[in-house]
């Protein structure tokens, strides 16, 4: 079997979407739940960990080896089976972890009664083992890669499906060091030029690119960036393996943008030709700064002027009004630079108050009138059938809690 569970990040939404775009038409999602959304692959994961390292949104990924009813009586014999037969014969004691996911229930009980039934049981299967799991909860990532238990011992993550329990042998984790590296250690940081999280960054790539985990992107894929900021989309985009194109009308930035690509191009051994970046205003882009048209354009504009409390309404007002002014102009003077299909991906300001969120009004209608396509982030079959909490709009939101400053994620295609 090729199914596959993929555990959401902390922005479920954003991490469904990233998938349902980068799984690509020959995959079949059959389930989603809170925590996790289970696919079936047209083909086994050759090298699981590299294609997670492709996913900003993705936890860790389990390969799903049983499916039973949801009961709590099948747990036990179906994880024991597994590790029994996986391990059998092996000298030396096993260690392994079991966690849970999406289960209603307090998971420290359902935890403890399988730990300890399952420890019985592998021990009348003549395997020495113990359990890493600490006072009956979930098994930290740091204790996953401590113990080594992917590549020595194992960790299983039952999830509670919606028909359904899952069974996965945990294939790939995520890297969080390499991202908090990639986010804290490049020498171009300036936190008044905005700072997209590389993770989300490389979601909001894969929500334009259309190749998936396990392909390589093909050579000389063109990704623009006409508000490049510090550059965190294009260095997330040369590692992903495009060609990249930056501009941006303050040159500080580009001189950063510049110094992050570098840093990246030689921390992570990359070949490729040193990007173009160029200084522009994008609002009045022509057809000599896109010589070639590029095949997806991601970006984050102008976040708004940092703000320690909730804004006046006036204040508010005249932030949304600036960017709502750039990013139509921005929309209209790249319409008749890129071809027919182009998705771009864009990031803008929103507020929240409490759990009260503030857009930027009538921008969406505009550029839609301008000759673009919102699309949903998630396809609608999708939001529908599995109950997503998507509201009317078709951006999603990237937030952390106690934040005023937002992102909103909005997904055009040119008609
Ligand atoms: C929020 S930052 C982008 C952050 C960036 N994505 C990152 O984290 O690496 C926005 C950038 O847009 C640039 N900008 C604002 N208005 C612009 C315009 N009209 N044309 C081009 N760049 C613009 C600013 O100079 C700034 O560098």
């Amino acid at each position: 079997m090729n199914t596959y569970a993929f555990i959401l990040g902390r922005k479920q939404l954003l991490s469904i979407a990233e998938l349902c775009s980068m799984l690509g038409p020959k995959a079949k999602i059959i389930d989603i739940v809170p925590e996790a959304l289970i696919a079936e692959l047209p083909e086994p994961l050759a090298h699981p960990q590299e294609s997670l390292d492709r996913l900003g949104g993705t936890i860790s990924i389990a390969e799903i080896f049983h499916q039973s009813k949801k009961e709590k009586s099948a747990i036990v014999p179906a994880v024991g089976e597994f590790l029994t037969t996986k391990f059998q014969g092996r000298p030396n004691k096993l260690n392994y972890g079991v966690s849970i996911s999406s289960f209603t229930e307090r998971h420290e009980e359902i935890l403890k009664k399988t730990l300890i039934s399952l420890k019985k049981d592998l021990v009348e299967a003549g395997l020495k083992s113990r359990f890493i799991n600490k006072n009956f909860k979930n098994v930290e990532t740091a204790a996953i890669h401590g113990e080594k238990l992917l590549k020595d011992g194992a960790h299983i993550t039952i999830i509670q499906g919606n028909h359904h329990y899952f069974y996965g042998n945990t294939v790939a984790l995520q890297n969080l060091e390499k991202y908090t590296q990639r986010d804290y250690e490049r020498p171009g940081r300036d936190p008044h030029l905005g700072m997209l999280p590389p993770k989300l960054a490389q979601m909001m790539i894969n929500m334009a690119g259309k190749t998936p985990p396990e392909e390589k992107i093909p050579e000389h894929t063109l990704l623009y960036d006409p508000f490049t900021g510090i550059g965190t989309v294009l260095t997330e985009g040369l590692l992903l393996g495009f060609d990249v194109l930056g501009s941006d009308l303050n040159q500080i930035a580009l001189d950063k943008a510049k110094k992050n690509i570098d840093w990246t191009t030689q921390k992570y051994n990359l070949l490729r030709p040193q990007p173009r970046l160029f200084l522009k205003d994008a609002t009045h882009l022509t057809k000599k700064d896109l010589p070639e048209s590029p095949a997806l354009i991601v970006t984050e504009s102008y976040l708004g002027p940092p703000v320690s409390q909730f804004p006046l309404p006036e204040n508010m007002r005249k932030t949304f009004g600036n960017i709502r002014e750039t990013l139509f102009r921005f929309f209209q003077s790249i319409r008749p630079l890129i071809k027919k299909g182009t998705p771009i991906v864009i990031s803008f300001l929103a507020y929240k108050r409490k759990d009260r969120f503030f857009f930027v009004e009538n921008l969406i209608e505009d550029v839609i009138n301008l000759g673009f396509r919102a699309e949903p982030l998630i396809p609608h079959e999708i939001s529908k059938k599995y109950g997503l909490k998507v509201y009317q709009r078709l951006g999603l939101i990237y937030d952390r809690p106690d934040q005023i400053v937002c992102r909103e994620i909005w997904k055009f295609t040119v008609l």
